[in-house]
């Protein structure tokens, strides 16, 4: 049987239709649930949307809508979205699916019913854009600590989860699993901001507004938008209603998130996991932000573009490689067009399309296009074929190790050995000479062997080009086993024309 693997981007707010920061995340992941399926594992990937809260209820209410018809019309493009960005996910769950309200309500009358959840009186400083409380010294200037607004204090009746009941616990989960947050340091500014000083127990019902799952019990009151949001990661299984999927996928191998949102799925989640008696997560990781100039991506400075412009422009795969390959995972970086231009023109077009492109045409030129492998090696070949049967150990370990960055350029690294291989032989003079075909034969098809191979090893990244590459190849050697050693690559194999995979952009 297969082994799982059960990954998960953040359900987003739909407050605004999503932009590249979101992309960037969703992109990540599904490289990430690609590269598993590939490598052989049954694989979950679910995203969605988080639609309840006040400020989705607000957004409605300026623009005249009701809160769902708010949300419906960007839940359709943000499926249209992830459509043109060739996302691959398995799940999309919503917050407003009738199956996970329900489940919902069972999950906190559950938590009620065994005495987690209790009744008290609420009296706080509330960020309603960021909907989260904090303590008078978490403030910066009186201000939100994450994005900087005002914060309003309000006293209310609500029902409160025993947080502080299960921090001892939670330490000791952090203790005994190393690697549930990385990277490193979002661990330990968790512990000392926030553990350490003492868990509180947490706020986890409203009665300032009505847009959310209403506490069945209780129906003045509805749950916070976080408990809510959590949850998805189980209702979409069939938590507490079937445990038909929650067998096969339970616990989430990853939770991937942007940093601000660590917080919540290391601290609140897990405590809510373990007063449900659910295993804990394997990994949490905080990813950094894309920022554009250096700051926020932002709304109200209206300093990006739909995504899809650059995809119009560039091609999907441009701005999936970007998003990949530029910024170092883990830490922030900055996205702008230029960037994305230069990396597509470097490493894609120059790089892997003129790689493929004229090994494919010399075949045709030379051979007819059809392979053949007389095996007359020399000294060169030796230190090619070396670097591409390494290569699909050391892309595991970078996947593994969630590098997805360097896992990219180890391939592209083997691509630019490939037309430093051509540069070094020079085909086209062995061409000239009747005496040297098989020679000329032997290293094209190393060549084409080791296109093949990376091309296989970038479908998780770049899969409409790999794609492509691999039908130009016309071979039927595409899975992972097929790529274990040098050689696979079928004799007498007619290739497909060549075609351009990526047009150099201008640059004005
Ligand atoms: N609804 C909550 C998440 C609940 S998960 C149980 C939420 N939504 S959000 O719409 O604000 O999305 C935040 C997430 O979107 C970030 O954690 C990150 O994954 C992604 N990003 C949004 N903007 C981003 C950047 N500028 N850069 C990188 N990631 C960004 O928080």
């Amino acid at each position: 049987m297969k082994e799982k693997f059960y990954i998960t981007t953040p359900i987003y707010y739909p407050s605004a239709n999503f932009h590249i920061g979101h992309c960037y995340t969703t992109i990540i992941a599904d490289a990430i649930a690609r590269y598993k399926r590939l490598t052989g594992y049954d694989v979950y990937y679910q995203t969605g949307t988080d639609e309840h809260g006040e400020k989705i209820e607000k957004k409605a209410h300026e623009a005249g809508v009701t809160p769902k018809e708010y949300v419906d019309k960007i839940i359709e493009d943000a499926e249209d979205l992830w459509k043109s960005l060739n996302i691959s996910y398995d799940y999309f769950i919503r917050t407003t699916d009738e199956d996970h309200v329900r489940r919902v309500k069972k999950i906190f009358k559950k938590l009620y019913d065994q005495g987690d959840i209790y009744k008290g009186t609420y009296e706080g400083l509330y960020c309603v854009p960021c909907e989260s409380f904090w303590t008078e010294s978490q403030l910066v200037d009186g201000k939100c600590p994450d994005c900087g607004r005002e914060i309003k204090l309000v006293s209310e009746e609500a029902y409160f989860f025993k947080l502080s009941k299960y921090q001892d616990r939670l330490v000791k989960y952090y203790e005994e699993h190393p690697d549930f947050i990385l990277p490193l340091s979002r661990k330990n500014e968790m512990l000392n901001n926030f553990i350490n000083p003492g868990l509180e127990d947490l706020c986890v019902s409203r009665t300032s507004f009505t847009w959310g799952i209403p506490v069945d019990f209780d129906p003045k009151h509805v749950v916070y938008v976080w408990v809510d949001a959590l949850s998805n990661y189980i209702t979409s299984l069939g938590y507490p209603e079937d445990d038909t999927l929650m067998k096969k996928y339970w616990p989430a191998d990853l939770h991937l998130v942007g940093k601000e949102i660590v917080r919540f799925h290391v601290i609140i989640w897990p405590c809510m996991l373990m007063a449900l008696g659910l295993p804990l997560p394997k990994q949490v990781f905080g990813h950094g932000w894309l920022k554009i100039d250096g700051g926020k991506i932002s709304k109200s400075l209206g300093n990006y573009k739909d995504p899809r412009e650059y995809i119009n422009a560039y091609g999907v795969d441009a701005v999936r490689y970007y998003a990949l390959r530029e910024v170092p995972f883990g830490s922030d970086g900055n996205f702008s067009e230029e960037a994305l231009v230069s990396r597509t023109n470097s490493d894609l077009a120059n790089t892997l399309g003129n790689l493929v492109n004229r090994t494919i045409s010399m075949e045709h030129k030379y051979f007819d296009g059809i392979t053949n492998n007389p095996r007359i090696f020399e000294e060169i070949d030796n230190e090619l074929i070396d670097k591409v049967n390494n290569l699909k150990k050391i892309v595991e370990e970078k996947m593994n190790g969630l590098k997805v960055n360097e896992a990219i350029e180890e391939i592209m690294e083997v691509l630019r050995s490939c037309n430093k291989y051509i540069d070094e032989t020079t085909p086209w003079t062995l061409a000239k000479d009747e005496s040297k075909k098989e020679r000329l034969a032997t290293l094209l098809y190393n060549l084409l062997e080791s296109i093949r191979i990376c091309a296989i090893l970038l479908s998780p990244f770049i899969p409409d080009t790999a794609n492509k590459i691999l039908e130009q190849l016309n071979t039927k050697e595409t899975n992972y086993e097929s790529i274990n050693e040098f050689g696979k690559l079928e004799e007498g194999l007619k290739l497909n024309e060549p075609q351009i995979l990526f047009n150099r952009i201008e640059t004005k």
